[in-house]
């Protein structure tokens, strides 16, 4: 165990002699978890293999699944990748910073480690005042994952990384909680046309509107586990975003949903088991359960998004024994909010029909 060091900072104006001590960790080969605008992620200096190497232990995460490697100025990029696709070029003039992450063919400056032996590397420019000065201060582009422990929810708040890391990393950068709370798509620029490989902050119809069409990997989606060798980005083989109670989660038209989720909550009980429904705003009175929490109105995907991972991580405090969640429409923000849904209920997915 070590004693892990919290810095409160502001998330607009982050004090620059806390970057400084943060930054200076980074450059020991320290691990420091910091704020971005999707969630928390746990950094390291992504040229230093040791150092990566102790994130992937820190998080107990598995070896073949690399970290996002996170730049503070658009010509870091260059000396991380091979070349930059033109179309790759034109999302990073529109999107960075933002929560985009480019799939591109790496340089041989990058450990191994750090791309888990692949031939390519995830790179993205975050939009948070605290993440931007801690790696323009660090000097060095910075690998960070979500700074959770692998499998868990994604940390949207300082408190997340601490119930999971706490003792196992060197600090954390407070700046309360994040603004998007899924995190960023990962769009494979090695490919043509390129693929989502994980739906997130940015939507593929905005991807679509400056690039043109788009494929997505049938992972991204998620709607069932696929066999292992199709899983082209290492994390998608992985469990993920998972609470500690079992989770269902209920799709289809709203009133089936809700008349299914009722029908559901009703058989739990029944064999005396505690029950959650994670609900919308619009539903969220309809359910008799033991634990009913609403993600938000099902018109404000932002603010769904943005509870999702919090809410999943409120339910182990309530200690049910299953959650049943409803499913969201797919458009927009809608995929990424269903892809970790789905993935949280290790598939379990129900369909409801009227
Ligand atoms: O919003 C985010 O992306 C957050 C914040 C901290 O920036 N980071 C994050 O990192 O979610 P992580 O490590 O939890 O997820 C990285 C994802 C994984 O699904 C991983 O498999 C994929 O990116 N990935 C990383 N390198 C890749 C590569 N070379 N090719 C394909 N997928 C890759
Ligand atoms: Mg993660």
């Amino acid at each position: 165990m070590k004693k892990t060091l919290v810095f409160k900072v502001s998330p607009k104006n982050p004090d620059v002699k806390i970057i400084r001590e943060a930054a200076d960790i980074i450059r020991k080969g320290g691990l420091v978890a910091f704020p971005t605008e999707t969630v928390y992620g746990l950094g390291a200096d992504a040229l230093n293999a040791e150092a990566v190497l102790a994130l992937f232990k820190a998080k107990r995460r598995p070896l073949d699944n690399p970290p996002i490697v996170h730049v503070g100025r658009f010509e870091d990029v260059y000396k991380l990748v091979r070349e930059i696709p033109a179309k790759a070029d034109i999302l990073m003039k529109t999107f960075w910073p933002g929560p985009l992450t480019l799939v591109f063919k790496r340089s041989s400056i990058v450990p191994n480690v750090t791309v888990a032996g692949l031939d390519t590397i995830a790179v993205r420019m975050p939009k948070h005042n605290v993440a931007l000065a801690l790696i323009r201060e660090s000097g060095c582009p910075i690998a960070a994952p979500s700074a959770n422990l692998a499998g868990r929810p994604s940390p949207t708040a300082a408190e997340h990384v601490l119930e999971d890391l706490d003792g196992r990393i060197d600090a954390v950068l407070d700046a309360g909680p994040t603004r998007i709370g899924v995190e960023s798509t990962v769009l494979d620029m090695t490919v043509h046309p390129p693929q989502i490989l994980r739906p997130g902050g940015t939507p593929l119809e905005a991807l679509e509107g400056i690039v043109g069409k788009v494929e997505l990997h049938p992972v991204a989606v998620a709607e069932k586990r696929l066999p292992v060798e199709r899983a082209r980005s290492p994390g998608m083989k992985h469990r993920h975003y998972a609470p500690k109670a079992k989770l269902i989660v209920v799709e289809g038209e709203l009133s089936a949903v809700v008349k299914k989720i009722t029908e559901l909550v009703k058989r739990y009980r029944e064999q005396n088991m505690k029950v959650g429904v994670l609900a919308t705003d619009e539903t969220a009175n309809l359910y008799g359960a033991d634990v009913v929490k609403s993600l938000g109105s099902r018109s404000h995907l932002d603010v769904v998004a943005r509870n999702l991972f919090r809410l999943l991580r409120e339910f182990d405090v309530e200690g049910v024994n299953i959650i049943i969640a409803e499913g969201v429409p797919t458009q927009g923000l809608g995929l990424a909010i269903m892809n970790r849904l789905r993935k949280a209920s290790g598939y379990r997915i129900v369909k409801a029909r009227i």
